[in-house]
């Protein structure tokens, strides 16, 4: 039978691997709805090749525009913040969320509530709303089948285990395009050096994250929340080649990892063919021609994006939806050139310091904790100009 996939954010990287994938199966997949921020050229040419029945464009200035790329198909369109929560609602059988950053979290949260399947990229809205996201989850009986190399790694070795019998859950990450690099020299590297990831193609806030390691901190955050694990359980390894994506280890002493090609065709295939494997054609390991895989572990001065994760991780809700919100605009300050790639990590240390009080209880209080960090981040900026 063929399943209906939409697709949130279809107009990235991750969209991209996505559709990818699709393409590859068209017996076994095709596109419901599609959505994207403003990108209107790639999203009329998905709707060319994939005619999907719904697409939505968030930016309404461009909606015209939008209409006019795809007359004559025969797709429903919607815009704005409506629109794209609107096809996150739209019938389908799974749904890919892969909006970056937290303006995923409402058309993240629609999918949720509206489809029994959906495959979660999008790591900053589990971080800012944590375990109230996975409560939506369970009380509408959706299952979330998580993208992220490593959440998927950790899925596939956690199957038929109790998370109460592993000992650690390992993630791993590549370290970034400044792994080598002399701390000293850290706060001269510009936009176009971080984003220019050594191991991974990705879009360019999660580039830059992984840069600074804040990205694995996220993941910490995600893993916590996603598997329901212990703070103290979680550890992160740094293996520049990223072939080993996760490993756990239990208590005989036993460690499983999961491999992999660096290639996010691989856990969306997973997380698409789930509870049962695709026979995709994606280009599998070779392990001979790989030679040596190297691991090291993370260092907090090089890293101290990192430090501050693990503090959030251990603070809890409020402190996780501060750290992600100033984390945001810190990345944007620095692709704007308003802050140097040190300064991330300093934004975010005195945002943090500054709103120990954010308390979340509710939805409405993450929207608010939100606002209120972005806020601050940016007063913490002008203030240093
Ligand atoms: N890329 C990876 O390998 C990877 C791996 C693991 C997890 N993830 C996670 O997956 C998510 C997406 O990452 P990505 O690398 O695919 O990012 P990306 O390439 O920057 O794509 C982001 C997508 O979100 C859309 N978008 C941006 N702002 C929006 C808004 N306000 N409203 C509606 N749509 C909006 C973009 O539309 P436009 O194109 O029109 O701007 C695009 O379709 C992130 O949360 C990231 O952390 C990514």
């Amino acid at each position: 039978m063929v399943q209906k996939i939409s697709i949130l954010g279809a107009t990235g990287s991750i969209g991209d691997s996505t559709l990818q994938v699709i393409a590859a199966n068209p017996d076994d997949f095709c596109v419901s709805a599609v959505t994207a921020g403003s990108n209107v050229k790639r999203l009329a040419e998905i709707c060319h090749q994939f005619k999907p029945q719904f697409a939505a464009i968030a930016d309404e200035a461009l909606y015209n525009d939008f209409k006019a790329a795809i007359a004559g198909l025969d797709i429903e369109t919607a815009c704005g913040e409506a629109g794209v929560s609107a096809a996150a609602a739209y019938p389908t059988d799974r749904v890919m969320a892969a909006i970056t950053g937290f303006s995923g979290l409402k058309p993240t949260l629609n999918a949720v509530q509206n489809c029994s399947i959906v495959m979660l990229a999008n790591k900053e809205c589990l971080v800012a709303a944590g375990s109230l996201f996975m409560d939506i989850a369970a009380q509408n009986n959706t299952t979330i089948l998580p993208v992220d190399s490593e959440h998927n790694a950790l899925h596939q070795l956690l199957v038929s285990k109790f998370v109460e019998d592993v000992k650690h859950l390992t993630l791993t990450a590549s370290g970034g395009p400044f792994l080598s690099l002399p701390i000293d020299q850290l706060a001269k590297v510009t936009p176009e050096m971080a984003v220019k990831h050594p191991v991974w193609s990705m879009g360019e806030k999660i580039s830059i994250d992984s840069a600074t390691m804040l990205n694995k901190g996220l993941e910490l955050i995600e893993a916590q929340h996603l598997f329901s694990v212990p703070a103290d359980k979680l550890k992160v390894l740094i293996h520049p080649q990223s072939i080993i994506h996760g490993l756990i280890t239990m208590y005989d002493g036993s460690v499983m990892a999961h491999m992999g090609t660096p290639d996010m065709q691989i856990p969306i295939a997973y997380c698409l063919g789930w509870p049962e494997r695709l026979k995709a054609n994606i280009a599998s390991l070779d392990l001979a021609a790989e030679g040596e895989l190297s691991f090291l572990a993370p260092d907090f001065k090089h890293y101290p994006c990192l430090e501050l994760a693990y503090e959030a991780l251990n603070a809890g809700q409020g402190t996780q939806t501060v750290m992600n919100a100033a984390n945001e605009i810190a990345v944007e300050a620095f692709r704007n050139g308003e802050i140097s790639f040190t300064d991330i990590a300093s934004l975010i240390h005195d945002t943090m310091d500054q709103m120990t009080d954010a308390d979340i209880s509710s939805l409405s209080d993450v929207y608010a904790v939100d606002e209120a960090s972005r806020r601050k981040a940016l007063d913490i900026i002008s203030l240093k100009k």
